[in-house]
C-alpha cells in the first residue's frame, strides 16, 4: 500500500498539523483538524463565517479530502507535508477569479470598438472574469446592467457613462452593496462624489482646446465653421464643444455658423454634413467634428458633393483612430487630436489596488497628442488603435 496507508481505516483522534499552513487556514476557519474530520458540520459552520465564501468553499473541500487520510496513525510525516503542500497548491490554483462588470455605452465608433477590445483582451490576459454589457446607446440599458452586476455580487463595476446626468440612484445602490465603481472614459455630474471611487479617462476639454488652437493657426484666425457634435448630454460632446468655443473666442474672424449632433456615428455624421452642404454651400470652409468617425463620414459627403476634403474644406477632429491618422497623412483630413481608448490595463491595475486597500487618485487622465501633416505619416506604423 503506498505511503503505508492501511486498507481499513482506524479511527484515531486527529493528528496534529502543527507547523503547516493548513493549520493556519483551518484555524482561520475556526476549527481544529480532528474536529473537522469528526464533525464536518463544524467546518461547514466555520465556512459560513469565512469572509470570502468561494475561498472558504475550496478550503472546505481540501480539508475534507485531506483529513481522513491524515488521521491514520502510521502515515509518514514527510507524506503528510507533501500532501498538504499539493493540496494547498490545488487550493490556490482554484482561487476565485476577480469578477468585474463593465457597462459599456455601445458600439457607435471605431474608438469604442478599440475601447471594448482593450477591456476584454486585458481581462482575458489577467484571468479576470469580465461581464460585458453593451447598452446600445441607451442610458436605461446601462442602468439595468449595473443593477444586474450588483445582483450578481461582482467585485467591481466599471461604467463608461453615456450621458453626464442621472446616475446617483443606481450608484447609491452599488455603494450600499459595497461594490466599488470606477468611471472610465466619460465623467458624470453628481451631488455626491463618494458614489464612485475614481475616474480614468481623457481630458475632453483639453482636446477641444488643442483642436481650436491648431485650427486658428492653420487658417490664420479666419473661417466659417460647421460643428458635428457627439451624443447630446455626453461629457465629450459637452466639453469638446465648450473648449472649442472658448478657444476660438479670441479670434473674431472664426465663427461657428451651424452645429448639430451626429451622435459620434459615421453614417449620422455623413447625413448631417450632406444637410450642411445643402444649406450653407460655399459659405462654410471648416468642419470641426467631435470624433473621427463623424469627420470621416463628413469627408465622404464632401467628396460626393464634388469637393476635396482637406483642401476645399478643412477638417479637424478628435480620437486619432488609425484610419483618421492615415487620412491625415493622405491629406483628406487636416488634424486629429488623440484620445486613447486603451484603458484596460489601467482600469484593472486600479481595481487591484482598490482591492488591496491602496489609495488611488480620484481622477487620472491620459496624455494625448495631436496629428497633422507634419507627423501623421511617421506615427502610422506604431498606432495601436
Ligand atoms: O467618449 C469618447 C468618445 O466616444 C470618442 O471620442 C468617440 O469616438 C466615442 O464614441
Amino acid at each position: 500500500m503506498p505511503f503505508g496507508v492501511r486498507s481499513k481505516p482506524t479511527r484515531t483522534r486527529g493528528r496534529a498539523l502543527g507547523g503547516t499552513n493548513l493549520t493556519a487556514l483551518l484555524s482561520k476557519l475556526g476549527v481544529t483538524a480532528h474536529r473537522a474530520h469528526r464533525r464536518p458540520q463544524i467546518v461547514r459552520d466555520a465556512v459560513g463565517n469565512f469572509p470570502n465564501r468561494r475561498l472558504a468553499k475550496s478550503s472546505f473541500h481540501c480539508a475534507t479530502l485531506i483529513l481522513p487520510i491524515m488521521n491514520r496513525p502510521r502515515f509518514p510525516l514527510f507524506a503528510l507535508a507533501l500532501l498538504a503542500g499539493v493540496a494547498l497548491i490545488g487550493c490556490s490554483k482554484s482561487a476565485p477569479k476577480l469578477r468585474v462588470g463593465f457597462a459599456q455605452t455601445g458600439a457607435e465608433s471605431a474608438w469604442r470598438t478599440a475601447n471594448s477590445e482593450s477591456m476584454k483582451s486585458e481581462a482575458a490576459k489577467r484571468g479576470i472574469e469580465l461581464k460585458f454589457s453593451d447598452a446600445q446607446g441607451k442610458q436605461e440599458n446601462q442602468i439595468r446592467a449595473i443593477r444586474s452586476f450588483i445582483a450578481q455580487g461582482v467585485d467591481a463595476i466599471v461604467v463608461a457613462p453615456i450621458v453626464e446626468t442621472g446616475w446617483d440612484p443606481v450608484l447609491r445602490e452599488a455603494k450600499q452593496a459595497k461594490i466599488p465603481v470606477i468611471l472610465t472614459d466619460r465623467t458624470i455630474q453628481t451631488s455626491d462624489e463618494s458614489l464612485y471611487v475614481c475616474f480614468i479617462g481623457s481630458d475632453f476639454y483639453e482636446e477641444g482646446r488643442m483642436a481650436a488652437n491648431w485650427l486658428a493657426k492653420h487658417v490664420d484666425g479666419k473661417g466659417n465653421i460647421v460643428e458635428l457634435q457627439g451624443t447630446p448630454g455626453s461629457a465629450p460632446a459637452n466639453e469638446r464643444r465648450k473648449a472649442f468655443a472658448d478657444g476660438i473666442a479670441k479670434f473674431p474672424g472664426l465663427k461657428i455658423i451651424d452645429s448639430q449632433s451626429g451622435n459620434f456615428e459615421r453614417s449620422t455624421g455623413k447625413q448631417v454634413m450632406q444637410a450642411f452642404l445643402k444649406k450653407h454651400g460655399k459659405a462654410m470652409n471648416i468642419v470641426y467634428a467631435h470624433n473621427d468617425d463623424m469627420a470621416l463620414g463628413a469627408a465622404q459627403a464632401i467628396e460626393e458633393a464634388g469637393l476635396k476634403p482637406g483642401k476645399d474644406i478643412v477638417l479637424v477632429s478628435i480620437d486619432a483612430i488609425g484610419e483618421a491618422v492615415k487620412a491625415v497623412a493622405e491629406g483628406r483630413l487636416n488634424c486629429t487630436v488623440e484620445c486613447s481608448p486603451l484603458f484596460g490595463p489601467k482600469v484593472y491595475d486600479t481595481i487591484e489596488k482598490i482591492r488591496a486597500g491602496e489609495k488611488v487618485p480620484k481622477k487620472s487622465f491620459n496624455q494625448d497628442e495631436l496629428f497633422d501633416s507634419t507627423n501623421a505619416a511617421a506615427a502610422l506604423p506604431t498606432r495601436k488603435y
